[in-house]
């Protein structure tokens, strides 16, 4: 590999060709093959090149659907953007069940998202906090040309706090502020106005105080304990008997609790059974453009909030009633940032039926808990094999090429064996020999 100057004022044809030169011995195969992944409208390719920098081609993920969810007495059916073979398959299965079962139910339980400015004064702490109403009154009425619209919504700033951090860190303190950001995620509106606040702060500063505040820096915190939602399914637990042939309903209620109490118990464990609850969130929040490492860094700081990392969900059998519940935090955004400017985002949300942030909240909610309910009912019965390998058996029949009759054959062939590349070559070897 080669450095280069400017890579970035290259057009696009150039950037490719550089880069496949740098790797490729046939260049020209994969520029090619890179621009077989172009959208066939150009302006269609311009917008999804505009999301980023450098561009080169598109990279494929599937979009998928989940029918039969049943929230809130609401009928959806859910777009999913995921890799990972099962999940959608894994969601649907968990809707269907459900659906017979009265559905999911989900609220919102608060809406609040944080910013901070953090910044240094070596002055008297008592100094600063006699002039932080001063302050604050300044910084307001200065933000209001951003503010005013998100006011005229319904949302704005609901607090401005003033936190003495010098315990910890010498002459640091922190502006920790509240939003109400309504149906937008909100990152913009929140970074302008603590930029802003910064400026004010520092001005103050310099006019008003003699020693001098240092602003570090002011952005919006993907911690947002209080932007929370909460889904939950229940039923009585005879109705649990026809999910799993050999288990009766209150044992598979109970082992199911079980399971779920050990991912409270065992970081270990917790990793994995909230991973598994991020597989159906995280493929919502991507089908409609939400962001997904935002979502998922505040699900796991949410997770650790008593100092110990822990499952998401909780289950409960008491009085004969099975109740399943997760709460999340879930700042997501149905207007703004790439929510209707990716076509087929801006589709999953028609799709969705345009709904509010809150409802969309709701909605992921209950497909992160189908999609725990699913892997922990195939662990707890089945084992996770069964359904993974079935799906890792289409993909290695693509792999090989399989035509239809093949496929059909294999699959009645490996129904109770054990999956494994090399097992379905010889068996296609094999039957192509025959045949
Ligand atoms: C796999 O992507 C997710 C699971 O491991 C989740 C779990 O173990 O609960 C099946």
């Amino acid at each position: 590999m080669e450095t280069i100057k400017g890579f970035s004022k290259l057009s696009k044809s150039e950037k490719m060709q550089w880069v496949a030169t740098q790797f490729a011995s046939d260049a020209k195969a994969v520029v090619e093959e890179w621009q077989s992944f172009w959208h066939p409208e150009a302006e269609q390719q311009r917008v999804l090149d505009g999301f980023s920098e450098n561009t080169l081609s598109n990279f494929p993920i599937p979009f998928g659907v989940a029918p039969n969810f049943i929230i809130n007495d609401q009928v959806y059916t859910i777009p999913m953007v995921i890799e990972e073979s099962s999940v959608v398959a894994a969601a649907a299965y968990a809707a269907k069940i459900w659906m017979s079962r009265g559905g999911f139910r989900a609220e919102v339980v608060n809406s609040v998202k944080i910013g901070q400015v953090h910044f240094l004064w070596k002055g008297t702490t008592n100094t600063l906090f006699e002039h932080f109403e001063a302050i604050k009154h300044k910084m307001l009425s200065n933000a209001k040309p951003i503010t005013a619209r998100m006011e005229k919504r319904g949302g704005g700033i609901l607090e401005v706090e003033l936190l003495d951090k010098t315990k910890e860190e010498p002459n640091y303190y922190q502006l920790k502020v509240s939003f109400e950001t309504c149906d937008s995620m909100g990152a913009n509106f929140i970074n302008s106005v603590l930029e802003s606040f910064g400026k004010d702060l520092k001005g103050y500063a310099q006019t008003h105080l003699e020693d001098p505040l240092e602003v570090v820096m002011a952005i919006l915190s993907n911690y947002t304990p209080d932007c929370l939602v909460k889904a939950w399914v229940n039923c009585p637990v005879e109705q649990l008997t026809h999910i799993c042939q050999d288990l009766d309903g209150a044992t598979f209620a109970q082992k199911f609790c079980t399971a779920v109490r050990i991912a409270e118990i065992d970081p270990y464990r917790a990793t994995t059974h909230n991973k598994g609850i991020y597989n159906g969130i995280d493929a919502v929040v991507l089908a409609t453009a939400n962001d997904f490492r935002a979502i998922e860094a505040c699900g796991h700081a949410y997770a650790s909030r008593d100092g110990q990392y822990r499952s998401l969900s909780r289950c409960t059998v008491e009085r004969g009633i099975f109740h399943f519940e997760l709460t999340v935090p879930m700042a997501v955004g149905t207007v703004g940032g790439l929510t209707k400017l990716h076509p087929i985002a801006r589709r999953s949300l028609e799709l969705l039926g345009n709904p509010s942030a809150k409802e969309l909240m709701q909605i992921i909610a209950s497909v992160g808990l189908a999609q725990n309910f699913a892997a922990l009912k195939s662990l707890i019965t089945t084992g996770i094999q069964q359904g993974h390998m079935k799906m890792h058996l289409y993909n290695i029949l693509q792999h090989f090429n399989a035509q239809n009759g093949e496929v059909e054959a294999t699959l009645q062939h490996f129904k109770d064996k054990v999956v494994s590349f090399n097992a379905v070559r010889t068996f296609l070897e094999e039957n192509r020999k025959v045949s």
